[in-house]
């Protein structure tokens, strides 16, 4: 078959890719999340189609597309609140829901199911082919079934090319990975496919909102799934996949121990790995991992990789996105190296750090605290004094002895003092904290409880990190009473720190120690999972 090629920035062509569309034919099209292949969602003869041109099974059902809300209506049965406010706040954009289909609905688009699934894209290219067709379009991935799906138009070209009518160009995909999967059609909401919207932002609108368990676990034999996409071989690259589970430190250390193999890391990785490697994108940028995951699986593919360590993502926001792919890349299979667990603490000044520290005692879990550590007698051995009398004047130390306080002025007057202070401490501070894991190398976790855990590169060191947040005038009134300070002093100090956004967008897991919410259930569930990861 020959394949045309249009351009998305041509009206001409657009319109083209919908006549071809309205006349029953197959069209590649740009998504903001990946491309899709498109055919007429009503038309049951032109949705057969797909099936073929990727190898699908026909039991896995489509999503339908459309362009406007109000084409939802006549696709669903009944429309649930649930559904109205999703709308509101997240289309056009990266959600699917799935409802109680009408009969309009043909039964090859909903793989035999009672329900559908809709999503109205954001794409503009998208929205206007759509409209030009002036049907609802089912898509799929515009991949060949069990690839990693196409976030670029080459790889559109690479998989469909000979296979249907046209392919059209809108582009690099800006999202990475699929839609978010939420089922609405009974009970409460589930995620059964985490994507570009998070589970976070889904619940600050909805409240209460599960997360299917395939979407972090392999489906248990014979049990049936409630999305059938999820029980299929996926977004497999020709490589051996392996997930490695561990810190900055630990993973490079571990790969670097390998042999015959490629890395899929982050981009502060790069530097650090002596076996070929690719970057999926910045440790704390997770959106930037989920549009470029695909892209660096399909790239190792060329490369020739045959056993491809692929470091593992936080499962917060969007990384619970880049998980679930990456984890079907790898068959689920996944590795963990080093020991004890790390997990570093952090969160700003009143937040409540030490008492959600020593929650985690209570269970059991080591602890460290870095502030303590940090003002040890073995950090500032005689060396350190000498450079820090180099550094910032000689009576900074006298008669052996550090002057804290005149060391503290003249270090934090300015910005470079800072870092020349960093300079000398941290590579100290980090051998004493390594001495004391060492101590406490029989405990399966420890905490690390570090106000700049990432400023310092503590970071480096944990496999998972916690952010403890509270509103910012509980904080403030918190250091007021416990440090004895004035309002102003309070804000000042406060506003001497990074915003919580700075700790949210980093962390793992953020627990919210607020006066009204619970503190020991939100432990618990942190404990519970990573106490079952080892
Ligand atoms: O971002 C996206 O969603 C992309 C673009 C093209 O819009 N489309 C996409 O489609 O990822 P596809 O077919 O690759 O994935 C659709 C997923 C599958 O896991 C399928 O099983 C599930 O949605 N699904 C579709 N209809 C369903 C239904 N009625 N009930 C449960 N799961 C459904
Ligand atoms: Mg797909």
């Amino acid at each position: 078959m020959e394949t045309l090629l249009l351009r998305g920035d041509h009206k001409d062509e657009v319109a083209r890719a919908g006549e071809i569309l309205r006349a029953g034919g197959l069209v590649a099209i740009p998504t903001e999340t990946v491309y899709g292949l498109a055919a007429n969602a009503l038309d049951p003869a032109a949705v057969r189609k797909i099936y073929e041109a990727k190898g699908r099974p026909s039991d896995n059902p489509l999503i339908v597309h459309i362009e406007e809300v109000s084409q939802l209506g006549p696709l669903a049965l009944e429309i649930p609140e649930s559904a109205q406010k999703l709308a509101k706040a997240f289309w056009p954009g990266p959600l699917t829901m799935i409802l109680k289909k009408s009969r309009l609905v043909p039964a090859l688009v909903s793989g035999g199911l009672e329900t559908v699934a809709v999503r109205l894209p954001a794409h503009p290219v998208a929205r206007a082919v759509i409209r030009s067709a002036g049907v609802p379009l089912a898509a799929p991935s515009a991949n060949l079934s069990g690839r990693p799906s196409p976030t670029k138009f080459s790889h559109v070209r690479e998989d469909l090319s000979g296979r249907v009518d046209a392919l059209l160009d809108g582009g690099d995909c800006t999202v990475g990975v699929e839609s978010t999967v939420i089922t609405l059609a009974e009970g409460v909401p589930r995620v059964l496919r985490p994507g570009g919207v998070t589970v976070e932002q889904l619940r600050q609108v909805l409240g209460r909102v599960e997360v299917d368990s395939a979407v972090l676990h392999r489906l248990e034999e014979g049990k049936k799934a409630a999305s059938p996409g999820m029980k299929y071989r996926h977004y497999s690259p020709k490589a051996e996949v392996v997930l490695v589970d561990a810190s900055s430190e630990e993973y490079v250390n571990y790969v670097n121990s390998q042999e015959d193999c490629h890395a899929l890391c982050f981009q502060e990785d790069l530097p650090l790995l002596r076996v070929p490697a690719l970057s999926y994108g910045g440790r704390y940028n997770r959106e930037e991992q989920a549009r470029k995951l695909f892209s660096a699986l399909l790239q190792l593919d060329g490369l020739g990789a045959k056993k491809v360590f692929a470091r593992c993502p936080s499962k917060r926001g969007v990384g619970l996105a880049v998980y679930n792919r990456l984890i079907r890349a790898a068959g689920f299979q996944v590795i963990r190296v080093g020991s004890p667990l790390l997990v570093g603490l952090t969160g700003p000044s009143g937040a409540g750090k030490s008492t959600v520290g020593r929650e985690f005692q209570k269970l059991g879990w080591g602890y460290l605290d870095c502030d303590k550590l940090t003002r040890s007698p073995q950090v500032y051995d005689e060396a350190c004094l000498r450079e820090l009398a180099q550094a910032f004047g000689g009576d900074v130390v006298a008669e052996g002895m550090l002057n804290r306080k005149l060391l503290a002025d003249r270090a934090f007057a300015t910005p470079e003092g800072r870092e020349l202070l960093n300079q000398i401490t941290f590579p100290r501070i980090l051998r004493r904290v390594r001495e004391e894991i060492q101590a406490e190398a029989d405990r399966q976790i420890v905490l690390l409880d570090a106000p700049t855990l990432f400023e310092s590169g503590l970071d480096r060191m944990c496999r998972r990190v916690i952010s403890v947040d509270a509103p910012r005038e509980v904080r403030a009134a918190r250091i007021i009473k416990r440090d004895g300070l004035s309002r102003e002093q309070a804000a000042l100090r406060l506003s001497a720190q990074p915003e919580g956004e700075f700790y949210l967008s980093r962390a793992d897991y953020v627990i919210e120690n607020s006066r009204e919410s619970s503190l020991s259930g939100q432990i618990q569930e942190i404990f519970r999972e990573l106490q079952g990861e080892d």
